[in-house]
């Protein structure tokens, strides 16, 4: 099917584009002498553009497209469900998707993290679960602990609560002052590990964790509610956890009191060859944020998954005489007592975006998306580990179908690129280049440079091969311009 918009479309589209159109972390005078990259149509693992033109999705559009594009089934059940329900609150009301989906959550989540709250983004998740953090230690009647610890440039989302989480300084100095509380811990990047760790993974590994308990102890026990880890940071480019080191930072929660959240809005879903990230590596997490692959971007949702623990103080009335019963608002009807978790959002577990959720998870059983990503995932890292000859290559790490690829000016000292040079490489080469070539991927320094990739879960040598492919030959042509 031709894809190919006509050229006076294309022309009223840019100009609509470049005069209405506010993209998200975009700098848009980049767009003021070239046209806006416009993705009309996706199938499969690929998506297409406004001329028709192809590109391999080696990101899932943001990590989010775990089943690919263009699944029929999944856009019946939105349409079906629009048309059967097309909204109704989860504020004191229920309906029937938004209950099946957080049943068949609690059934494929590890432990006891049974009850589901949903969201309608990541944001939206990691500001909830802070949230709820800080109105249960009230409710258990430990009122002093509201702090948040993070990992140094781990990026947890943009709203306030959750940019106070994000570690990335510099998306947060224009934001400032942000809600108090947010404590920065190391993170796990090997190949940038201090000297005194860096040739025993292990010990790298524990000593990042002993620098949790070190922060509990220097912010004090008392003060410090929650950590939120994603099971393979993102930012920065991959970071898996090294062996023993979540169950090193379960040990330190348990002995302090604080809640391990388990950030899994990208690990989630099938990503690291698991429903969640966490059963992957053996932890159990209080909370598990979650949003992206849940229903791979057919419809938004985001939610997370609390244990039975961190729900019985609002399991039960306990009301004193000097508390309000209930006060519920006419028209909308919410129930509010003293043991209400106070907080919601309109568009949460949407009815659309919860039939979409189940019809994606039909389409992970069918074709057993998780064993497709265990059996290929050696392939993929082996075909990437190619990429390893070239002079630009400093590191390939990542696990299940998540990885990063660290750009080095120097492989034998791992000497990274000055801003200059990052800027000339990252946003005036290799975007274009990469997206030129077919290949959608990020070209990232928020941390070191890295390439990361995150395609759809579908994916199989023949997309490994392609995605090598490119790669290694923008990746030579960007040696050549430095
Ligand atoms: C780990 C993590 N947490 C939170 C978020 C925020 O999610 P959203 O963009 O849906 O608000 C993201 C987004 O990429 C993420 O990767």
């Amino acid at each position: 099917m031709s894809t190919a918009y006509g050229k006076d479309e294309i022309a009223a589209l840019q100009e609509k584009a470049k005069r209405h159109l506010w993209l998200h972390f975009t700098r848009m005078s980049s767009y003021a002498d070239s046209d806006v990259p416009v993705i009309v149509r996706g199938e499969g693992q690929y998506v297409y553009d406004q001329h028709g033109k192809r590109y391999l999705d080696g990101l899932a559009g943001l990590f989010v497209s775990q089943i690919g594009h263009g699944r029929t089934e999944v856009a019946e059940a939105a349409s079906r469900q629009a048309r059967e329900l097309a909204y109704f609150p989860l504020w004191s009301y229920a309906h029937p998707q938004a209950i099946e989906l957080a049943d068949r959550l609690a059934a494929m989540a590890p432990g006891d993290l049974n009850r589901v709250f949903f969201t309608t983004s990541g944001s939206e998740a990691v500001e909830s679960a802070w949230k709820l953090a800080k109105q249960y230690f009230k409710a258990i009647d430990q009122p002093a602990r509201y702090k948040v610890l993070s990992r140094s440039i781990a990026y947890h989302g943009t709203s306030m609560g959750a940019l106070a989480i994000t570690g990335l300084p510099a998306i947060k100095e224009p934001f400032e002052p942000l809600p108090p509380g947010g404590v920065r811990v190391p993170n796990t990047n090997f190949y940038r590990a201090p000297s005194f760790v860096a040739d025993d993974l292990t010990a790298f590994g524990g000593w990042a964790a002993d620098e949790i308990e070190r922060a509990i102890q220097r912010e004090g026990e008392e003060s410090v509610a929650a950590i939120f880890l994603e099971p393979v940071q993102n930012s920065g480019g991959c970071f898996p956890p090294p062996p023993g080191y979540f169950q090193r930072v379960r040990e330190i929660c348990d002995k302090y009191g604080v809640l391990l959240v388990s950030d899994e809005v990208i690990c989630a879903f099938g990503r690291l060859g698991y429903y969640f990230g966490s059963e992957r590596y053996g932890y159990k997490p209080d909370i598990i944020t979650f949003a992206k692959g849940v229903t791979s971007g057919y419809a938004p949702l985001g939610g997370m998954l609390v244990t039975d623990r961190l729900m019985e103080p609002f399991a039960h009335d306990g009301h004193s005489e000097h508390q309000s019963h209930h006060i519920t608002e006419p028209g909308v009807g919410e129930r509010l007592g003293p043991n209400t978790f106070l907080h919601g959002v309109t568009f949460a577990g949407h009815p659309v975006s919860c039939a979409v959720a189940m019809a994606n998870l039909d389409v992970f059983e069918k074709e057993d998306l998780l064993g497709n990503v265990r059996a290929n995932e050696g392939a993929f890292r082996a075909t990437l580990e190619k990429l390893n000859d070239l002079p630009i290559v400093g590191d390939v790490r990542g696990d299940g179908y998540f990885y990063g690829i660290e750009l080095v000016k120097d492989k034998a000292t791992r000497e990274t690129f000055d801003d200059d040079e990052s800027e000339r490489l990252l946003r005036g080469f290799l975007s274009h280049a990469l997206f030129d070539a077919g290949l959608i991927c990020r070209a990232d320094d928020r941390g070191d440079p890295v390439i990361q990739l995150s395609p759809p879960l579908t994916c199989t040598q023949e997309h490994f091969d392609e995605m090598e492919q490119i790669l290694r030959s923008v990746l030579t042509e960007a040696w050549t311009k430095i």
